[in-house]
């Protein structure tokens, strides 16, 4: 199988590059990706020289470099995606050009490149669409969990430019007959994840001695998976998924950003004492909780690592990993 992975000197899509490439030698695997401020090619320092990756600086929004790129693979990963509500709330623009306008790009490509449901033997072509649980709102204390049927209801201008894209993505189904699957899952955690994000933000500031930040009370709750049963489950769906379905992807761990910290400050033998409870996020969706059922039945997938474990090797990842994060930090790997 050849893949077009979009995004994949990100968290994510780092963490499923290294698994294709490790789970199936024959499979070829080209990344395309722009290097924003979280694209960070470190992440696949171990792979560059691996006859079967290809990486490509380019553009999700660029017609004539996706057109070609699309033209010879199988199978589009589109992970591609600006993907922190924090800076969406101070600046959207960025989130429309490359959630919405990239996406469409992408499927525009995918059409004219002649991909249809029905007329490729099945898993032959395939536009799998990466999203989050973020698309579905926010869930009082006890509203049962996300599933695919949960109507959209999204909340910052990341989610809202999320949802867009899911529906561009099903519209092609619908219209074009394009082969396409998507799947919303829950707050990923693990190795490479940019420091700005929660997990490795307090691990690495309490390492530096530094404090933890809190919104509001920390009572908001996510549910959190690890990033390599995330892979697995898009491992999954892009093999034997059914085109035109959507997938929930859930870790089975809801957890109040404050369990997290005193979690994390634990494993890290630090006290309350380091943590600093900061104004909340502008609109701050209380809680995330995904019903994983359906993949659950149709593709065998559950999470295969419980967030205890987890969250132990991820610390001490980033605690053997100093250099990965301490030059993103000091501002040494761009911007
Ligand atoms: N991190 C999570 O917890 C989570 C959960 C559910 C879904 N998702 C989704 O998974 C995907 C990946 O998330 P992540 O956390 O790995 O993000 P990330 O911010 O770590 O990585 C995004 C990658 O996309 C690249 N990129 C951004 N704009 C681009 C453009 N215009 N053209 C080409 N490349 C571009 C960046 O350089 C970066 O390498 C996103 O679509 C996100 O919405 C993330």
């Amino acid at each position: 199988m050849k893949i077009l992975v979009t995004g994949g000197a990100g968290f994510i899509g780092a963490n499923f590059i290294h698994y294709i490439l490790e789970k199936y030698p024959e499979d070829k695997v080209i990344n395309l990706d722009a290097l924003t401020y979280a694209g960070n090619l470190d992440n696949l320092k171990d792979v560059e020289n691996n006859p079967n990756y290809e990486f490509v600086h380019g553009d999700i929004t660029d017609k004539k470099l996706v057109n070609n790129l699309v033209k010879n693979v199988d199978v589009v990963v589109h992970f591609a995606a600006e993907s922190h509500v924090d800076r969406s709330i101070e600046d959207s623009d960025a989130f429309v050009k490359t959630n919405v306008n990239g996406t469409l790009n992408l499927l525009e490509a995918c059409k004219s490149a002649g991909w249809r449901n029905g007329t490729s033997p099945a898993g032959e072509k395939r536009f799998h669409h990466i999203s989050t649980d973020e698309v579905y709102g926010s869930l009082k204390k006890d509203e049962p969990a996300f599933n695919e049927k949960t109507a959209y209801d999204p909340r910052s201008p990341y989610s809202a430019s999320k949802a867009s894209s899911d529906h561009l993505v099903r519209s092609y189904f619908h219209t074009h007959k394009l082969p396409i699957t998507i799947s919303n899952c829950s707050n990923n955690y693990g190795p490479y994840q940019f420091p700005e994000k929660l997990i490795p933000l307090f691990v690495t500031n309490l390492i530096e001695g530094k404090k933890i930040p809190i919104y509001g009370t920390g009572e908001n709750i996510r549910d959190w998976l690890h990033v390599k049963d995330h892979c697995i489950a898009i491992d999954k769906i892009v093999r034997d998924g059914r085109i035109g379905e959507t997938y929930c992807i859930g870790g089975n761990a809801e957890k109040t950003n404050l369990e997290i910290t005193h979690k994390i400050l634990k494993l890290m033998n630090a006290d309350e004492n380091s943590i600093k409870y900061v104004e909340d996020r502008k609109g701050h969706d209380k809680r995330y909780a995904i019903n994983f059922s359906k993949i659950k039945n149709e593709l065998d997938w559950e999470p295969s690592i419980s967030f205890e474990e987890g969250i132990k090797e991820t610390v001490e990842w980033y605690k053997n990993n100093q250099d990965w994060w301490k030059r993103i930090k000091n501002g040494e790997y761009r911007k």
